[in-house]
């Protein structure tokens, strides 16, 4: 790949790899039942690339993304960014790392019912740093993006499932992260709320920063480079997309076919 880094990027930039994970296991046990979410998972995804997940259901896919994100420890393997092994990180360690360089979108939103949409987007740009005026604007930019930049200042609990998603999303793009792990990010959205979504990652992927997405729609996948499908765990399939001839590749598709 040859994209350029993002701006603020902390690790040498002239490592193409931004992650990768060797032998990646996830085992969850609870009541002395014990699942086995990854089963060695080897992923390399360079920086700047935009890479879709998919799978069935219980695959794996959202324990991948906790785990590359540092939500969930893993149970064995490895986990590099941009070279540095952070596998073994602390929590704290971790919480450093995601605050200023990985950005997150859960399936399930994960926003803080407390405060406005507004503050929910402005808190990680100041957790990272950012004056109240550099961070007000980049959520009032992100917001106006995503066509909800009226709920500014309604509490998250007001609002639809969709609208809180785009507000997630905001959240997760307003440190510019090096990384991107959004899980369903499209999920429970009509098409005009799809395309604002579609079209800021497409944004953020042409500012450099990498992605990786959760999706179970293939025409929202076909929007990423390089589509992984996890199968009980396992990585089942990893292929470039080929753009079919005499289709433009990338988000025009999508764009057409939701329009
Ligand atoms: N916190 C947890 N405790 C125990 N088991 C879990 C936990 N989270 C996930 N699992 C199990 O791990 C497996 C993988 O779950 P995961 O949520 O990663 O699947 P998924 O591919 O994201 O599915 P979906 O498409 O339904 O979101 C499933 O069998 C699930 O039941
Ligand atoms: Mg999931």
């Amino acid at each position: 790949m040859s994209r350029s880094a993002p701006k603020g990027l902390p690790w040498p930039v002239d490592t193409p790899v931004l992650v990768r994970t060797s032998r990646l296991v996830k085992v969850y046990r609870s009541g002395g039942v014990s699942v086995e979410a990854l089963r060695g998972v080897d992923i390399e995804l360079a920086a700047g690339e935009f890479a879709a997940i998919m799978g069935p259901s219980g695959s794996g896919k959202s324990t991948l993304l906790h785990v590359l994100g540092g939500l969930e420890p893993a149970t064995s393997g490895e986990i590099w960014l941009r070279g540095r092994r952070v596998d073994r990180l602390s929590t704290a360690g971790w919480a450093i790392l995601r605050r200023r360089h990985v950005g997150f979108v859960f399936q399930f939103f994960n926003l803080l019912s407390n405060m406005t949409v507004a503050d929910n987007v402005e808190l990680p740009a100041l957790l990272a740093g950012a004056t109240p005026r550099q961070a007000r604007k980049r959520r009032e930019e992100l917001l106006t993006d995503l066509g909800i930049a009226d709920k500014a200042g309604t509490a998250p609990g007001r609002l639809s499932g969709g609208e809180q998603q785009r507000v997630a999303l905001a959240r997760a793009l307003a440190n510019e992260p090096s990384l991107l792990l959004a899980d369903e990010p499209t999920g429970n959205l009509d098409s005009s709320s799809t395309r604002d979504v579609l079209r800021l990652l497409r944004r953020a992927h042409d500012r450099g920063q990498t992605i990786l997405m959760v999706t179970h729609d293939a025409r929202v996948a076909s929007l990423a480079d390089r589509v992984i499908n996890l199968f009980d765990g396992m990585v089942a399939d990893d292929a470039s997309v080929v753009p079919v001839p005499g289709r433009m590749p990338g988000v025009s598709n999508v764009l057409e076919l939701r329009g």
